[in-house]
C-alpha cells in the first residue's frame, strides 16, 4: 500500500501536519503537492514544537526524503528560512528535493495579492498575503517564473520582463503603487539560484521510481476541500488543488498510484478568512472551543472562526476525495460539553438540503439543522483503545463515521505525537 494521500477535510487546520508525523517512521518519502507558505503546520514531539509553512511536515522525521512538488508555489526567502531553522534545532534537510516545475512567488506576487486584497475592501477574501493567488494567476496564465528558471539568466530576464510589462502597468495607474524593476527581481531570484540547484530536480521521475521500488511515499496535502481551488466554496478559497487529485497532478504520479486517500477532520469545524461557514458560532460556546482548541492561526496568528461538525461536509469531502480513511482529530477539545450539536443537513430558505448545496447562494444562505448527542466529562487525553474512552465519547464518533460514509480509522486525544487511538493501521 505505499502510495498514501492526506488531505483536509473542512477548511484547513484539521491536524493534517500531525497525521504526517503519526506515519513518519514508516514512510520513505513525503510530497507537498499544492500550496505554499500560506499553509502552517505545527507539529508537537516531546517538548519540542515545530510550526512549519512550506516545508512538508514529513521533513521532521529522521530517513524521510522530503520534496517538494510541481504544484507547489515556492517563496525562496521563506524556503531557506525555514530551512535554516531547522537544521539550527539539528534537523536533517539535507534530503530535501524540489521539483524543476514548481513556480515561484516573487516579490510582485506578494505586492498584488496585499493590494488586491485591500482594493476589494467588504469583499475580500482575507488571504493569507504570501503572494500564492497571483502566482497560481500566473501559471494558469502562461506567464509565471519557475525553478528551473533561475539555471537560465536570459530566459528568466525575459520572462520577468514579460510580466512586469503587465504588472507595472497595474501597479503604478490602479494600485498607486511604485513601479518594480527588472533587475531588482532578477537579482533577488538569482541569489538563490546555486544554493537551490542541487535540490532541484525531476521529482515526478523520482518519486515514480521510488513507488516501483516498493517505497511508502506520503501525499502531503496543504489547505483543505473546502478550499480547494474547483470544489471548495468559491471565491472564498485558496488557488491551489488541495484535494486528492491535486496529489496526481502537483506531483507528477498518475492517479492509479495513489492507494489510500486519508481525509484529516477535527471533531468541530473551524475556517481562517472570509466566506460562508453554516455551523458558525459568535456565542460563549465558540469562545469555548475557540481557546481550548487554541485556534489561532499558525501563519497569521488570525483568531480562527469556530463551529460545530458539519457532517454533509464530510460527506462532501469522502465522494470529491474518494476518501478510504478518516482521521478524526481534537475529539479532546469537547470534553466538558453537556451537549455536543452536530450539523446533520441544511436548511436554505425553508428547504432541507442533505447535501451540501452546489448553489453558492444557497450555501451562503444555509443554516445547520442540528442533533444533540450527548457529552462527557472525563479525561480522554490518555485514552489509546476506542474502550478506553467513555461510552458517549464512542458514541459520537460512531454517530460521525456513520454519516460521513467512511471509516474513522485514528482518533486524535491530545497535540503530542503518540495521543492518538488508531482504529485501523492507515498503512494496512
Ligand atoms: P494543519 O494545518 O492541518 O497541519 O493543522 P494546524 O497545525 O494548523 O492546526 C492543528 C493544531 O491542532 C496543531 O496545533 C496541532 O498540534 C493540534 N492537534 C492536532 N491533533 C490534535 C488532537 O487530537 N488534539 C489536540 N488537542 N490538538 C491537536
Ligand atoms: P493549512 O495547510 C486555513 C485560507 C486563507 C484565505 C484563503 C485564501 O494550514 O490548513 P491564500 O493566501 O491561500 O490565497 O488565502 O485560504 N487559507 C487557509 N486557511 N489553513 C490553511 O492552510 C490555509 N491556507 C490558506 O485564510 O481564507
Ligand atoms: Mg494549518
Amino acid at each position: 500500500m505505499p502510495g498514501i494521500v492526506i488531505v483536509g477535510v473542512q477548511w484547513g487546520d484539521e491536524g493534517k501536519g500531525k497525521a504526517t508525523d503519526l506515519l513518519g517512521e514508516r514512510t520513505d518519502w513525503v510530497v507537498k503537492f499544492n500550496g505554499g507558505n500560506n499553509a502552517g503546520h505545527t507539529v508537537v514531539i516531546g517538548d519540542e514544537k515545530y510550526a512549519l509553512h512550506l516545508l512538508p511536515s514529513g521533513i521532521l522525521s529522521p530517513g524521510v526524503n522530503a520534496v517538494i512538488g510541481n504544484g507547489v508555489v515556492i517563496d525562496l526567502e521563506v524556503l531557506f528560512a525555514e530551512l535554516g531553522a531547522l537544521q539550527a534545532r539539528g534537523v536533517d534537510v539535507s534530503r530535501l528535493k524540489v521539483s524543476a516545475n514548481a513556480h515561484i512567488i516573487t516579490q510582485y506576487h506578494r505586492t498584488l495579492d496585499k493590494v488586491t486584497e485591500r482594493f476589494l475592501g467588504k469583499r475580500m477574501i482575507g488571504t493569507t498575503g504570501r503572494g500564492i493567488g497571483p502566482t497560481y494567476a500566473d501559471k494558469i496564465n502562461r506567464t509565471g517564473i519557475r525553478v528551473q528558471d533561475l539555471f537560465d539568466e536570459n530566459i528568466l530576464r525575459q520572462k520577468v520582463e514579460g510580466a512586469l510589462d503587465q504588472k507595472n502597468h497595474l501597479l503604478v495607474k490602479v494600485f498607486n503603487r511604485r513601479a518594480i524593476t527588472v533587475d531588482e527581481v532578477v537579482d533577488d531570484l538569482l541569489s538563490y539560484a546555486e544554493r537551490v540547484r542541487p535540490m532541484v530536480c525531476d521529482t515526478g521521475l523520482l518519486l515514480s521510481d521510488a513507488l516501483d521500488a516498493g517505497d511508502v511515499v506520503v501525499f502531503e496535502g496543504g489547505q483543505a476541500t473546502m478550499l480547494d481551488i474547483d470544489h471548495g466554496t468559491y471565491p472564498f478559497v485558496t488557488s491551489s488543488s488541495a484535494t486528492a487529485g491535486g496529489a496526481s497532478t502537483g506531483s507528477g504520479v498518475g492517479p492509479n498510484r495513489l492507494d489510500r486517500i486519508v481525509g484529516i477532520v477535527k471533531a468541530y469545524t473551524t475556517r481562517v478568512g472570509s466566506g460562508p461557514f453554516p455551523t458558525e458560532l459568535f456565542d460563549e460556546d465558540g469562545d469555548f472551543l475557540r481557546s481550548r482548541g487554541f485556534e489561532f492561526g499558525t501563519t497569521t496568528g488570525r483568531p480562527r472562526r469556530v463551529g460545530w461538525y458539519d457532517a454533509p461536509i464530510t460527506r462532501y469531502a469522502t465522494r470529491i476525495n474518494g476518501i478510504t480513511d478518516l482521521v478524526l482529530t481534537k475529539l479532546d477539545i469537547l470534553t466538558g460539553l453537556k451537549e455536543i450539536p452536530v450539523c446533520v443537513a441544511y436548511d436554505v430558505d425553508g428547504q432541507r438540503f442533505d447535501e451540501v448545496p452546489v448553489n453558492q447562494t444557497d450555501f451562503h444562505h444555509a443554516t445547520p439543522i442540528l442533533e444533540n448527542f450527548p457529552g462527557w466529562s472525563e479525561d480522554i487525553s490518555t485514552a489509546r483503545t476506542f474502550e478506553d474512552l467513555p461510552q458517549t465519547a464512542q458514541d459520537y464518533v460512531l454517530a460521525l463515521e456513520k454519516m460521513s460514509g467512511t471509516r474513522i480509522s485514528v482518533i486524535g486525544v491530545g497535540p503530542a505525537r503518540d495521543a492518538v487511538i488508531v482504529r485501523h493501521d492507515l498503512l494496512d
